[in-house]
């Protein structure tokens, strides 16, 4: 028999509340602010020189092929679109795109790879222990913790040096158990922009290799750092060096295509029966959450990448949006020296060594809104707004 107190907890008004985001409280603390001067550097996607984020051209052409070829809105089953899967292939794995050891599902964005990727962890291993670096984006937590998964943070990035807490890191790794889950950030490491170096990553890959952990690379950025295939180094080099592998891919942001929900779940196991295995467990879960991903952001891919003309024209207007990342990067580095490292990273993130009191104080006197934790997008400032962001920005640093 149920307590009476059990019984009335049962009622969905005795739900509690639900701690707000307080990146979409900013959002709206920022929309409530009427000065016309605001600027918004806690968004979370590209703009361009005049605050847009516009739709790529070849993702228009795409669409209105898709709009004049498309005679059908049947289910295609929760593997999605096979061909989409097909095309990503190449771009996100290089030379390992043949291998046969590698298998890839669309999925609902990077997010829903992410979970499908933790939910496939807990059906082999409910006991695996998830090492994720400190700071992350803040959705990983949750995600890993939705599925039963016990969550260990590892020092990633010192705030205060603007550096990568790089010993830190190999300590924790070392000091992990063999089959233990390692997430890291693919590129453009978000909140941080603290991109591992060529050399950081082989030592990364060499422990992870040695205590046999088990790498989940998460690749949301793939060509707003550097470009499409040295964004991909460190996942590649992973497969390289390791047989099992799991990756969760995202199109959002390198199609510019956020609501869609565009993005894949790879993995590498040591055989090609053991990944057809694994793929049915993926396929199965797939089942339980969404049945089958959103069809038509991942079809308008598809046509980009399968169409000549369109794939030709891709890399150009992804290169167009790493360029304004990395432009608006060197001018705010080049206003002070403590902003210096920023020059130095990668993707759209960078985190300013300011308190949560002088963050309060840039957003109060200078209406920039930005993470309390000092996280910016470099290109949420329009080519007109740098000059006043980093001079409020050293203001707060003199003081
Ligand atoms: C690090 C990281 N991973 C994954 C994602 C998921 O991207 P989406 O689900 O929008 O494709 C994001 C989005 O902001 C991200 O920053």
């Amino acid at each position: 028999m149920l307590s009476e107190t059990d019984a009335r907890a049962r009622g969905l008004a005795d739900l509690p509340p639900v701690e707000s985001d307080s990146l979409l409280q900013l959002i709206a603390l920022c929309n409530a602010d009427p000065r016309p001067e605001k600027i918004d550097v806690g968004v979370g996607v590209f703009r361009d020189g005049v605050g847009r984020t516009p739709i790529l051209q070849v993702i228009k052409d795409a669409e209105r092929i898709l709009l004049e070829t498309q005679d059908t809105k049947s289910y295609l089953g929760s593997a999605g679109d096979k061909r989409f899967a097909e095309l990503i292939r190449p771009i996100l794995l290089g030379d390992h795109a043949d291998d046969e050891r590698i298998a890839g599902v669309q999925t609902p964005g990077g997010c829903g790879a992410l979970r499908l990727g933790f939910e496939l962890i807990a059906t082999v291993n409910p006991n695996a222990r998830v090492l994720v670096g400190t700071p992350t984006w803040p959705n990983h937590p949750p995600i890993i913790r939705s599925v039963g998964l016990q969550m260990i943070e590892y020092p990633y990035y010192d705030r205060d040096a603007c550096s990568i807490r790089f010993e830190a890191m190999i300590d924790a790794l070392n000091d992990a158990r063999p089959g233990d889950v390692v997430l890291l950030h693919g590129c453009c490491h978000n909140p941080t922009g603290a991109d591992l170096t060529d050399h950081q990553w082989d030592e990364v890959i060499r422990v992870i290799s040695e205590r046999g952990l088990l790498p989940f690379v998460d690749i949301a950025y793939q060509g707003f750092g550097r470009g499409l295939d040295e964004d991909a180094r460190g996942l590649r080099g992973i497969l390289s060096a390791c047989e099992e592998v799991i990756v969760a891919q995202s199109c959002d942001k390198n199609f510019s295509v956020y609501r869609d929900r565009v993005g894949s779940l790879f993995l590498k196991t040591g055989s090609t029966e053991a990944t057809a295995r694994a793929m049915g467990h993926v396929f199965q879960r797939a089942r339980e959450m969404w049945s089958m991903p959103p069809d038509h952001g991942a079809a308008s891919v598809r046509l980009v990448l399968d169409t000549p003309e369109l794939k030709q024209r891709w890399p150009g207007e992804l290169a167009a949006m790493r360029d304004r990342i990395n432009a608006v990067r060197q001018k705010i580095a080049a206003a002070d020296p403590r902003l210096s490292y920023i020059g130095d990273q990668f993707g759209m993130f960078s985190m300013l060594p300011l308190t949560k009191e002088q963050v309060l104080g840039v957003r109060e006197k200078h209406a920039i809104y930005m993470a309390d934790s000092g996280r910016f997008n470099v290109v949420g400032l329009g080519d007109d707004q740098i000059d006043r962001f980093t001079a409020a920005v050293v203001e707060a640093l003199d003081a």
